[in-house]
């Protein structure tokens, strides 16, 4: 297993670019199974969970050359509705090939996707929308066995804004008959990309990023190849913040989308950090101390998102003051608590509430990552905490940040790993 060591450090200077969001790219390489053709997709991040999709896919009869964040991809011969399991249990987001494969084949196999890191995960919301829209699901030790019956389209209410449940929804109801309205769905960057997408390959979706999402279901087989750009890793921007908002740094960040990162940048702010854009370029100016920030909330889109909360947490260990966070989106997403303790964080948490009493500096430890963005909590407390910190497990971090050893030492990180 891999680990970083790090050289903690006073400052931190230069340029990041930021690649395609995992986020979206991951439902938008599900949705190229729906229909049988070639698609050539740009800005794909280079990370483990892409890879795994590209196996996933792959194995199922698609055809994939993948080279410098361009993806060809060919989806015309399909000879399975069965989703391999050892894949599944490697990347749960891959339950949104559900809607794909049931679309595309007419049924689908699937095992259940465990919870993970994180939490539960349940997916109930998937497989209720899925049923309302015509498809019998039945679950045959721990294998979801889906069906397509009587597909029509249809109005189907969340109870919670799920961004799976949606997406897996949007990709079935694109190709059946009738009109499907989603009321409170998730409004995220990547479902709007997701959206945009669908309409390049055809298809007829609107109001995603409002909450409510209305699909003209288009049974037709269209087969010219599709062409597409996948957004920027609003979250990727959002971690190389919090590092440059952790010491005195001067960092462009290039390639964000400003609009998609404000209820990260607006946070950033009121501690205190100096965000500006230019010419498409966030420029974030740190010369002292962040403040804490009184209490912060984590919330689905356009709220603070939960992708940060472990980022924001390493960020306000160091500030001046009492920073609360609460973390209402998953129900076990404090695992790098105890690490950054090891690092000198004061930190109490009781349930999905944590106090973060800010220390001047953190110092060096061997502390171990349990899920991706923890993981980049403590790299992020490892970069101005003084001294060496070994990071061990970094394999998580692969999964979602591409070339994250390489970006930060160019912002003059002294940064190595060792098995
Ligand atoms: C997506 O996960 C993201 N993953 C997560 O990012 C992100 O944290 C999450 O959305 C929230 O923004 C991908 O897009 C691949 P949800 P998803 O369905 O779809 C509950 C990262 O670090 N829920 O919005 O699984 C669920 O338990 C990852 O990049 C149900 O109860 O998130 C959770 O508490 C982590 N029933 C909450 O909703 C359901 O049927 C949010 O889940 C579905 C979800």
């Amino acid at each position: 297993m891999e680990s970083f060591i790090i050289e903690g450090r006073k400052n931190l200077e230069g340029i990041v670019d930021i690649g395609g969001s995992k986020n979206a790219a991951l439902p938008i390489l599900a949705s190229t199974v729906i229909s049988g053709r070639e698609y050539i997709i740009e800005n794909i991040p280079d990370i483990e969970d892409v890879r795994d999709m590209f196996e996933i896919l792959t194995i199922m009869g698609c055809k994939i050359q993948f080279d410098n964040g361009i993806a060809l991809i060919d989806t015309r011969n399909i000879t399975t509705h069965a989703v391999p399991e050892k894949q599944v249990r490697k990347i749960r987001s891959s339950i949104i090939l559900m809607g794909a494969v049931l679309l595309r084949t007419g049924k689908v196999e699937i095992t259940y996707p465990g919870g993970c890191e994180i939490g539960l995960r349940p997916i109930d919301l998937h497989l209720k929308g899925l049923k309302k829209l015509g498809v019998e699901l039945l679950e045959k030790n721990g294998l979801l066995v889906g069906s397509v019956k009587e597909p029509l389209g249809c109005e189907i209410q969340l109870d919670y804004p799920s961004v799976g449940a949606t997406e897996n929804i949007m990709l079935f109801a694109v190709g059946i008959s009738g009109k499907t309205v989603i009321y409170n769905s998730a409004k995220e960057p990547e479902i709007v990309d997701l959206q945009n997408f669908l309409n390049a390959c055809g298809y007829s979706v609107s109001g995603a990023g409002t909450g409510t999402i209305t699909i003209e279901g288009n049974t037709n087989q269209v087969t010219e190849t599709v062409e597409y750009k996948i957004i920027s890793d609003r979250i990727e921007a959002g971690t190389y913040l919090s590092a440059a908002a952790s010491m005195k740094s001067k960092i462009y960040i290039r390639n964000i989308e400003k609009t998609h990162f404000k209820s990260i940048t607006s946070v950033y702010e009121d501690a205190g950090c100096e965000i500006r854009e230019t010419h498409g370029t966030i420029v974030v100016s740190n010369n002292s101390r962040l403040n804490a920030i009184e209490k912060v909330t984590t919330q689905p889109y356009p709220g603070f998102p939960t992708d940060m909360q472990a980022q924001f947490m390493a960020s306000m260990s160091v500030a001046n003051g009492t920073t609360i966070i609460e973390e209402t989106v998953f129900d076990s997403r404090f695992k790098h608590v105890p690490e950054l303790q090891k690092m000198g964080a004061d930190i109490t948490t009781v349930g999905r509430v944590a106090v973060i009493d800010g220390v001047p500096r953190l110092h060096g430890a061997e502390v171990y990552a349990k899920d991706l963005r923890g993981g980049a909590a403590l790299v992020i407390a490892a970069l101005g905490a003084e001294g060496i910190t070994k990071v061990n497990n970094i394999y998580h971090l692969n999964r979602g940040y591409e070339k994250f050893m390489e970006k930060l030492r160019n912002l003059g990180v002294i940064i190595t790993t060792i098995d």
